[in-house]
């Protein structure tokens, strides 16, 4: 009786809970502001842009947060933990309002921390996450990426590999001219509209060679056996273990369910690029209650006075 319970668990699927966050990049584009500080701790307008992506996990229903940090990444570690002395000053003062948004970031979710050692390439850190992870589906989120927080895009992937049992990625059809960029798919359409099945998969193609424009943005669920697979993958595109090249593995291996894109139509902020990172301060400004109507009517005034 008990075997019988115990096969029926292990085959059904299990909802993911567990969200993997690879932090440990250099930040080297918007040095010197990353010189002493990690670039997740940019604020996109009065929150750091890692907040946000935490927000998203939790949004989708994934409470423990593991990330892949390195060295200078301690103020993320600060950022998600308690802050007594503030806390205490703004509790005397009786400034409620902001003592909530500083215990709101410390109560958002179960965080944990691995580094990531050498850096070797994003397959390597999602690589790092194993033993935290161990044999269960979990998410992958970049941080240099925001999804407009009103679109349930990861809860989306969360039911297609549900339906599925196959791995997942974002998909965004992106300018050809930028699909360079990225890691790029190859894809034959499903019975639903914004699930497509993925036949290749190539990363940071050479430009002009992209085989489509569909990029791979940064969100990804994934079968545990990719764990098993990113042991063998080789160094790979700018010599780093690249999780394009093991999720290619996952797609045409026999074994493991394939792997599906979710193509995403709503709005992506990517905070990784100097100019993308102002655009899109200034988009979530706009839309707040309490900076948008005096952005928007200072921005109405500004934009005629430019010249080219
Ligand atoms: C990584 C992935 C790439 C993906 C991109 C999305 O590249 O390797 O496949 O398209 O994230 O942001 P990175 O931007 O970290 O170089």
């Amino acid at each position: 009786m008990l075997g019988v319970q115990t096969d029926t668990l292990v085959g059904m699927s299990t909802r993911l809970t567990k969200a993997v966050i690879p932090a440990a990049g250099l930040g080297t584009r918007f040095l010197p502001a990353t010189k002493a500080m990690p670039k997740e701790m940019l604020p996109v307008v009065d929150k750091p842009a890692i907040q946000y992506v935490v927000e998203e996990a939790v949004a989708a229903g994934l409470t423990d947060v593991l990330m892949i940090t390195g060295r200078n990444k301690n103020a993320l570690e600060n950022h998600f933990d308690r802050v007594g002395e503030l806390e205490a000053t703004l509790e005397a003062k009786g400034d409620t309002e902001r003592l909530k948004k500083v215990e709101y970031s410390t109560s958002l979710a179960d965080m944990h921390y691995v580094r990531q050692g050498d850096p070797l390439g994003l397959g390597h850190a999602v690589l790092r996450a194993h033993m935290h992870v161990g044999r269960e589906p979990f998410a992958v989120l970049l941080g240099d990426d925001i999804i407009d927080p009103g679109n349930p895009l990861l809860s989306r992937m969360i039911d297609v590999h549900e339906q599925r049992d196959a791995s997942v990625v974002a998909l965004l059809e992106v300018d050809p001219a930028q699909a360079h960029l990225y890691g790029v798919a190859t894809v034959e359409s499903t019975d639903e509209d914004d699930v497509v099945r993925i036949t290749d998969l190539v990363e940071k193609p050479a430009p002009g060679t992209a085989p489509s424009n569909l990029a791979i943005i940064g969100r990804y669920v994934l079968k545990p056996q990719i764990f098993d697979v990113l042991r063998e993958t080789q160094p790979g595109k700018g010599g780093e273990i690249q999780l394009t090249d093991a999720l290619l593995e996952l797609a045409s291996g026999p074994h493991h369910g394939g792997v599906y894109g979710v193509v995403f139509r709503g709005r992506r902020f990517d905070t990784g690029d100097r100019l993308d990172y102002i655009k899109s301060i200034v988009q979530l400004a706009v839309e707040r209650d309490d900076l948008g109507p005096d952005l928007r009517r200072w921005l109405r005034d500004f934009a005629p006075t430019l010249k080219d």
